[in-house]
C-alpha cells in the first residue's frame, strides 16, 4: 500500500527554519528515512511539500484513489484551514496528524487544530522522529 506524507507551508525550510524548535534535519532527510522504514514495513511512501493550501487540497483528493493512508503535517494551515479538513473528510483511510513541535506548549493560536476532528490520531512534539512513529502506526492501521 501507498502512504502519502504531506507537508504544508514553510516545511521546505526544515533544518534552516528555527532549528531550536524544528531541529536540524532537512525534509529530504525525513523523506529518505521514511522511504527506508517504509520498505522495511511493506509501505510505499511518497513525501511531498507545498506552500499552497489548494495544492494540499488537490493532493488529498488524489489520495482518494491512490493511497491507503495520509500522514499530514499541514503546518500553519492546521490552525486555519477548513478547506483541508473538508478534503480529508472525502478520504476514507486513516489520517495521522503530525507536528514536529509540541504545539500545545507553544502560543495559544497553535492549540486548536481543524485537522484533529478528522484525524485517526495525532503525533506532536517528538521532532522529525514523529514521521517514523506515524509510519509505524500507519503500518498497523493499513496492513
Ligand atoms: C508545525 C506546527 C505549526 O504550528 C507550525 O505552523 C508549523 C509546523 C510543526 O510541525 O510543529 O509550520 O506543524
Amino acid at each position: 500500500p501507498k502512504i502519502d506524507i504531506l507537508n504544508g507551508p514553510n516545511l521546505n525550510l526544515l533544518g534552516q527554519r528555527q532549528p531550536e524548535i524544528y531541529g536540524h534535519e532537512k525534509l529530504d532527510d525525513v523523506a529518505r528515512d521514511c522511504t527506508a522504514l517504509g520498505a522495511e514495513l511493506g509501505l510505499e511512501t511518497l513525501l511531498r511539500q507545498s506552500n499552497h493550501e489548494g495544492e494540499l487540497v488537490e493532493w488529498i483528493q488524489e489520495a482518494r484513489q491512490a493511497s491507503a493512508g495520509i500522514i499530514l503535517n499541514a503546518g500553519a494551515y492546521t490552525h486555519t484551514s477548513i478547506a483541508i479538513l473538508d478534503a480529508l473528510n472525502t478520504f476514507d483511510g486513516p489520517v495521522i496528524e503530525l507536528h514536529i513541535s509540541n504545539v500545545h506548549a507553544r502560543e495559544g493560536f497553535r492549540h486548536h487544530s481543524y485537522i484533529s476532528a478528522r484525524a485517526t490520531g495525532v503525533i506532536a512534539g517528538f521532532g522529525t522522529e514523529g514521521y517514523l512513529l506515524a509510519l509505524r502506526r500507519m503500518a498497523t492501521l493499513v496492513l
